[in-house]
């Protein structure tokens, strides 16, 4: 039955899944009823491995008690309050716990309630900055070919996936790509590639054609998660830091899946040994439990941004219904506990290696273009059979029916475990992945 006929009383028909074939789901649904620990259940009962942490969002594992009990604490006590004038002090301790595990200088952290609202308040925060330092001609922001930065219009905009803009025909003016840097030549080079460091002068040519004094932000993920692991080249981060300094532009690292501790430690830019001006981060910082976001920002951006404001005065425009919501709080509080008791970045680092080989041992796999990776992500790309994307939709589906959720990005295989997963556990996605792989 085609969309157009399917019936009202259809249960399926209300719902429009996001970033979903719907019409495709209705005709062959993946339902989800339950989880525990790092497997997923479906209708009939039978267990499915939770390969992507859920969307990078669930490290610790499903049903995590003590995140449940700190939840349902804080709505008795206190379900809402307005964010807005009015403060309530788990988001202060929330607050200081995030400042304390980012780099040093990066200590003032908003909150909001997505990756997507990160993005755009990081943009918003930037284009601010300028203005409140007298350089409100800075409005040109930069991105990155293959970004993902969520899709609200700013993060759209600065992001490089055709898809998530083609539809929408337009988006915010002013805006440049830098290109990707997924190069030939480190395919099968799992951790950072070699080759590659000179694509990040790309923005020193975007100041040489626009001028210096127009360029507000430059925003990149560290490794970029949704077109399918794309590892930076050795170097390249660096590279970009040093072109911002030295050009008064602001860099922003969107760690909304690399954050709170991905590649082993809490952010990427530790690992990465970079530190930016802006971090967005969401997702593990309440384990994927209650929605939330949060963007971290060097002191002296904020006091730009407050000092230019009358005394007294609202500093910043923005903000959400769901800034530093309760419920949120307490999970994320919660959750940066067990990460600190149970050592869980640690456990990443440990994990880790393992993971990397096993994921590059898919190069001897025929049909495998490329592999690639770094801390617990991992990415198995295929030649394409068919349209572009539809022999990993496939695999995607046929791995449902096999006991394991996975992410394809067009037709790479991704795999980012659950730090809570045992290395058995591990291996048994990898192998039900390579089989699948291979029938394909
Ligand atoms: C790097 C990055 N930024 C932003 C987002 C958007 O987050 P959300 O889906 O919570 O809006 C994502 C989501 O995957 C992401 O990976």
């Amino acid at each position: 039955m085609s969309a157009a006929t399917r019936s009202s009383n259809d249960p399926l028909i209300h719902h429009w899944m996001p970033f979903t074939a719907n019409r495709q789901f209705h005709e062959q649904p993946r339902m989800i009823t339950r989880a525990e620990g790092v497997y997923y259940y479906n209708t009939r009962g039978e267990k499915l491995l939770d390969g992507s942490s859920g969307l990078y969002c669930i490290p610790l594992g499903h049903g995590r008690r003590e995140i449940r009990e700190a939840v349902a604490k804080q709505m008795e006590e206190l379900d809402y309050a307005p964010p807005f004038q009015y403060g309530v002090p788990t988001a202060f301790r929330l607050a200081t716990e995030v400042a304390q595990m980012l780099p040093e200088g990066i200590n003032r952290v908003f909150f909001g309630g997505s990756g997507s609202e990160a993005a755009d308040t990081a943009l918003k925060m930037a284009l601010a900055y300028h203005r409140a330092r007298g350089e409100a001609q800075r409005v040109r922001l930069i991105g990155r070919e293959r970004g993902y930065h969520g899709v609200n219009l700013g993060g759209m905009s600065v992001g490089g996936m055709m898809p998530n803009r083609k539809a929408f025909s337009t988006g915010l003016p002013g805006v440049s790509h830098l290109r990707h840097t997924h190069i030939k030549e480190n395919y099968f080079q799992m951790g950072e590639g070699e080759h590659g460091a000179d694509l990040a002068d790309d923005l020193e040519r975007f100041v040489n054609l626009h001028g210096p004094d127009t360029i507000a932000a430059c925003i990149v993920e560290p490794i970029a998660g949704s077109t399918g692991i794309l590892v930076p080249p050795k170097g390249y981060l660096k590279r970009l830091r040093e072109i911002c300094t030295k050009h008064g532009i602001l860099l922003i690292f969107d760690e909304v899946i690399t954050g709170f501790g991905r590649t082993g430690e809490a952010f990427a830019s530790q690992t990465f040994g970079v530190t930016p001006d802006i971090i967005t981060m969401a997702k593990a910082l309440t384990n994927g439990s209650i929605p939330m976001a949060a963007v971290a920002v060097k002191d002296e951006i904020q006091q730009a941004i407050f000092e230019a404001a009358p005394e007294n005065g609202i500093e910043l425009f923005h903000g959400y219904t769901y800034s530093a919501h309760p419920a949120a709080c307490a999970a994320g509080l919660a959750t940066l506990k067990i990460y600190r008791e149970e050592g869980i970045f640690d456990r990443v680092k440990s994990l880790t290696p393992a993971f990397l080989e096993q994921v590059g041992s898919f190069k001897d796999v025929e049909g495998v273009v490329d592999t690639r990776g770094h801390g617990l992500l991992g990415a198995v790309e295929l030649a394409p059979k068919g349209k572009p994307g539809e022999r990993g939709f496939k695999i995607l589906c046929k791995a449902f029916e096999r006991g394991l959720v996975l992410r394809a990005a067009g037709d790479s295989m991704v795999l980012a475990p659950p730090f809570a997963a045992t290395p058995d556990q591990i291996s048994e996605m990898l192998d039900i992945l390579r089989k699948l792989i291979q029938e394909s």
